[in-house]
């Protein structure tokens, strides 16, 4: 089906100009699958974009956290897709749950921002996923399905979109979603896509999973059929940011 392993690493707001030189050192220095194996893509903050992007070793790429909905102009503190795509940033983010949480990001201003940013020529990670309540209230489904239809909704050609199921319990909380609980929401959502999208785009797309990733629980969830990579918080600006790049090889094996 070709849907090569992709790991992101979110360093989300982290780092000084100093320990993002140090991490990207790090990086440039480590020994992981080649290419064909493994796509890799480092998220830092705006500020440190063009530094890493510039010293980051060529085959990885860089990601920014956000962009604006809509064309750039009189939005103080904002950043277009039009100046990502002018410093020649390929990737971004969108959808993160700390940007729908704590920002109310709607669903549906979501799955514009996916889609102007798309229409720009970026590549998005759309992160999708519920909170612990909605977990426990039995409605995981309904409510990725329902983030997943914003973007559908607005989006006709999914080749530059990766998606990103990251339960909200499971961020920066060292409670990681077991294997078979990733799995079980990556299927459903790839049923979801072929039934609501296409056949096509159910079986390219990757559905990686984000939530407390390590160097020690990564083997496993790698090893889940939908499981198609990750993205990475805070083990993404540690040395076992290697380790969970190396669990790519899980699937080639
Ligand atoms: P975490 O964050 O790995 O620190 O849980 C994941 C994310 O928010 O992307």
């Amino acid at each position: 089906m070709g849907r090569k392993f992709f790991v992101g690493g979110n360093w989300k707001c982290n780092g000084t100009t100093e320990e993002v030189k140090k991490i990207v050192s790090m990086l440039n220095g480590a020994e992981v699958p080649s290419g064909d194996i493994v796509e890799v893509v480092v998220s830092p903050p705006f500020v440190f974009l063009p530094l890493v992007k510039n010293s980051l070793r060529p085959e990885f790429h860089v990601a920014a956290q956000n962009c604006w909905v809509k064309k750039g102009g009189a939005f103080t503190g904002e950043v277009s897709a039009e100046m990502l795509v002018n410093l020649e940033i390929p990737w971004v983010i969108l959808g993160h749950s700390e940007r729908r949480l704590i920002l109310n990001e709607a669903n549906e201003f979501v799955g514009e921002k996916v889609a102007y940013a798309l229409s720009q020529g970026l590549k998005v990670i759309a992160c999708i996923g519920e909170t612990l309540e909605q977990r426990e209230s039995g409605s995981t489904m309904d409510v990725v399905a329902a983030q997943t239809k914003a973007i559908a909704a607005l989006v006709s050609n999914w080749a530059n979109v990766v998606l990103a199921y990251e339960p909200v319990w499971a961020i920066g909380t060292g409670k990681v979603a077991t294997p078979a609980q990733a799995q079980e929401v990556h299927c459903e959502l790839r049923k979801w896509l072929k039934a609501n999208v296409s056949d096509e785009v159910a079986a390219t797309t990757r559905i990686i999973y984000g939530g407390s990733v390590n160097g020690g629980n990564c083997k496993e969830l790698a090893g889940q059929p939908d499981v198609d990579g990750f993205l990475v918080g805070g083990a993404s600006l540690k040395p076992e940011f290697v380790d969970i790049l190396k669990s790519a090889t899980v699937k080639s094996a």
